[in-house]
This record gives C-alpha cells, sequence and structure tokens, in this order.
C-alpha cells in the first residue's frame, strides 16, 4: 500500500481561509502529486486532483454525499436536505424534478425573459452616472428566474430578494461578517420561499402548472408523500439562486471583453460558435467553484492508496481547471482552446463532472451557459459603453470572488441589436 503524502500541520482550516482558491492547487504542486492528505475542521482528509481522480470521485460504486456538506455551507449557500445531500434511489428521483425544467424549450423561455430585462435595464443605464454590472445583473437574473419559476416578485423588491441570494452564496467562505451575512440572508429568504410554497399548496396562489414553483410544490418523494415544508422551500430557492449566481460569470464575461478587446470583434463576427468557445474559457478561466466534497460508503483500494468508509474527500477543481498539463499555459485567456476539446465529462468540470441525471453534475449547466451567451451578445451587440478607471483585481484568495469594483461601467448607450 503506498503512503499519500501528508500536509505537515495539525489543522489547515486557517491556512484555507486565508489562501483561499489556490490552496489545493499549490499543496498538489508542493508535493508533486495527484494526491495529498491534510485536517481541516479537525477531520482528516484526502485531497485528489485530475481527469482518474474526477472520475473515480463521480463513480456513485463508491462514494456518496451524506454527512459531506459542512454547517456553514448549509446555513449558507445550500440550506438542509436539499438535493445536493442525497444518494442512490431519493437523489436520482428529486434529480429527475430539476431535470424535467431543463427541456429546450422552458430554457429558451428563460433566455427570452432575461434578454427582455437586458434590454429594460439598459434603457435605465442610460440615465446613470456609473453602472455597476454585477449590481444590476443579479437584479436582471432574479426577475427573470422568478418569473419563470413562478416566484411573484414586484419590481420594487428585486433589489433586496437579489441581494439576499448573492449574501448566500459570498457568505459561506466569509470569516465574520460575511458569514453572519449570508445566514441572515438565508433565514429572511427562506421565510418568503416558505409562503409562495405554502400559498401554491392551499390554492391562494395559482403558478402555470410547468413553473418550477408548481412542480416542487406537488412534487411526491418516492414516499409517495409531498416534500416537507422546508425542504420544498430549499429546492425552490436552490432553482432561484443559482440563476443569480450567473452574475458572477456576467461580471468576469465583461472583465474578458475589457482585458481582451479583440474578443469583441469575434464574437461579433463568430456567432454562436465563438461565443460558445468565449463561455467555456470563461468558465475555466476564471474562479469560481474551489473544490466539491463526497465520502466513500466502503473501503476501496485506488492506485495503490487505501480509501477508508467515511473519509472525507476533495476534488481539486480550481487545480484541475489551471492544470498545465490539460490546458497549456492555464493562465492564458484563450477561447480557442475548447476547439481541441474532447468534451470529456471528467477533464473539465466547473459545475461538476460526470453524468447530469444520474449523479450530482450542476442541474443548471445548460442554463448557465445559455445565459452566459445572451449577456455576451447583449454586452457585445446591443450596447456600448465606457470602462471607467477603478480597480478590478480577481482576489484569488477570497472565496467566492469578484473583479473588486463589481465591474462598472459609463456612458451607456443602448444601440438595439444592429451595432
Ligand atoms: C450543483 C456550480 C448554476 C442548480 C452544482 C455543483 C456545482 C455547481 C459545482 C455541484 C456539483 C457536485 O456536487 O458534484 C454552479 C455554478 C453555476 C451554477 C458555478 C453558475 C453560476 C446553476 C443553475 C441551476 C443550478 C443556473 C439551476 C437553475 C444546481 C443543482 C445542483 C447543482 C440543483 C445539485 C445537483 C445534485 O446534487 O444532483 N452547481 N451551478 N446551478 N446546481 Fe449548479
Amino acid at each position: 500500500m503506498k503512503n499519500i503524502p501528508h500536509d505537515n500541520t495539525l489543522d489547515s482550516s486557517i491556512s484555507l481561509l486565508l489562501e483561499g482558491y489556490p490552496f489545493l492547487k499549490k499543496r498538489m504542486e508542493d508535493h508533486q502529486t495527484d494526491i495529498f492528505q491534510t485536517r481541516l475542521l479537525g477531520e482528516k482528509v484526502i485531497c485528489i486532483h485530475g481527469k482518474e481522480a474526477a472520475a473515480l470521485f463521480y463513480d456513485n460504486a463508491y462514494f456518496w454525499r451524506e454527512g459531506v456538506l459542512p454547517k456553514r455551507v448549509q446555513q449558507t449557500l445550500m440550506g438542509k436536505n436539499g438535493v445536493q445531500m442525497l444518494d442512490g434511489e431519493a437523489h436520482r428521483h428529486r434529480k429527475a424534478l430539476f431535470m424535467s425544467f431543463m427541456s429546450r424549450d422552458r430554457i429558451d423561455d428563460l433566455m427570452g425573459l432575461m434578454l427582455r430585462y437586458w434590454r429594460a435595464y439598459a434603457r435605465k443605464w442610460e440615465k446613470m452616472e456609473r453602472v455597476v454590472l454585477f449590481d444590476e445583473a443579479r437584479e436582471v437574473l432574479c426577475l427573470a428566474a422568478c418569473e419563470w419559476a413562478g416566484v411573484p416578485l414586484k419590481p420594487t423588491e428585486v433589489r433586496e430578494h437579489a441581494q439576499e441570494y448573492i449574501e448566500m452564496i459570498y457568505g459561506f467562505g466569509g470569516a465574520t461578517t460575511r458569514y453572519w451575512r449570508g445566514i441572515h440572508a438565508r433565514n429572511v429568504s427562506e421565510k418568503w420561499n416558505k409562503k409562495i410554497i405554502e400559498d401554491i399548496r392551499s390554492r391562494k396562489l395559482e403558478v402555470p402548472e410547468n413553473s418550477a414553483a408548481y412542480q416542487i410544490a406537488w412534487f411526491r418523494d418516492l414516499d409517495g408523500e409531498l416534500l416537507d415544508l422546508h425542504v420544498a422551500t430549499v429546492e425552490l430557492m436552490n432553482v432561484v439562486r443559482p440563476i443569480v449566481a450567473i452574475a458572477t460569470y456576467v461580471a468576469f464575461s465583461a472583465l474578458a471583453l475589457h482585458e481582451h478587446p479583440e474578443q469583441v470583434e469575434k464574437i461579433r463576427t463568430g456567432e454562436e460558435k465563438y461565443a460558445q468557445l468565449f463561455v467555456q474559457e470563461v468558465r475555466r478561466f476564471y474562479p469560481f467553484t474551489p473544490f466539491l466534497g463526497a465520502r466513500p460508503h466502503r473501503d476501496f483500494e485506488w492506485k495503490g492508496h487505501q480509501f477508508k468508509e467515511g473519509t472525507l474527500v476533495l476534488l481539486d477543481v480550481f487545480g484541475m481547471l489551471h492544470d498545465p498539463e490539460m490546458w497549456p499555459d492555464p493562465y492564458a485567456f484563450k477561447p480557442e482552446r475548447f476547439t481541441e476539446w474532447s468534451g470529456s465529462p471528467f477533464d473539465f468540470i466547473p459545475q461538476g463532472g460526470g453524468d447530469h441525471y444520474t449523479g450530482h453534475r450542476c442541474a443548471g449547466e445548460w442554463i448557465t451557459i445559455k445565459a452566459m451567451k445572451v449577456a455576451l451578445q447583449f454586452l457585445t451587440q446591443e450596447v456600448k459603453y465606457i470602462v471607467p478607471e477603478q480597480d478590478l483585481e480577481v482576489d484569488i484568495h477570497k472565496m467566492p470572488t469578484l473583479p473588486k469594483s463589481g465591474f462598472e461601467i459609463s456612458d451607456v448607450q443602448y444601440t438595439g441589436s444592429n451595432v
């Protein structure tokens, strides 16, 4: 049996908080390995890296998710007892509910709403001195997501609810204030979403039958019972919150356009095909998901290393997206590299790997890619703007992260669809 290299500290939790995204990658490089062992929050953790490691991590015969999410992630980002925490048949059954929202027609409906709100917001921006794109994007996405999902939302309430979703997303990696804000935002938002499920169930609120809110409210689990009210609330939030989170990728896309102005013309003339390459490179290049966790549900041996049932195992997502063997010159922004990509479900995993239906891979990956393309088309073909002096640094020691200014633009002109 081969020994797994050890991190030489009693506990690395503080280092993880301080180092952020490169924490795993740095140790993989220091040990010149694809596997090492450390301790986080007092627990032994095995960290793994690479395409074969991802294939292992997503093999349901070895791993499951029970007991994986730390309390701080449940209190902010994910909530309790949602699809992310299920295994086996129970997971497949609940995941099918999420995947039923992902038909081409339903996704096209959502994209239509997004474009409509982008255009309405552009007209508002023409009257503003400076526009923080991230803040505006989260409102656009929240309005579209709520309307699509059957969640009633007045335009006057959008700022508050979009902010709550963002605080949940940005809360889990924070030390104190950011973390507490995340907890508070989840509590407030759960109350709001719970009332929506209650009102649908008591027929006080009518929403379209094909909407996520309706489908979740009336969904029956494997035991034939309606979902517990709290679980249904968490699942409804699992639809709207990550759509709002796409604002992060919109801000990163705008940053990439600004830092690589030659891309603008390529997107305008290259149409859908080039936009696809660009969006993939944004999801590879900019940090979002740092790593993912699972636990073996039985003892096994992999590449001569012993994995014991129940040990926490982390898959190095950020490191894999910046691995020079997988992505030559990984810190260069090169959308064209994706013309060569094989399409493997295990080497490009910004939203998880494996299969969308049978595994835990992100249910909303197709929405994310399409929503980024809609935003890109809008930013490159329907508005003109100036990028004023500002702090655009992306601090990779903070998880999750953003361009510091949120990406400000000024002198916005809405030119319609024929720039
Ligand atoms: C799961 C990332 C957008 C719904 C995940 C996972 C990641 C992820 C890393 C976990 C994969 C795993 O555990 O193996 C992202 C990112 C997004 C995004 C970076 C873009 C900002 C979306 C959207 C939706 C969505 C738009 C829905 C409309 C879900 C759900 C799961 C999930 C329901 C749980 C899947 C399961 O456990 O089976 N996402 N996601 N996500 N995502 Fe996303």
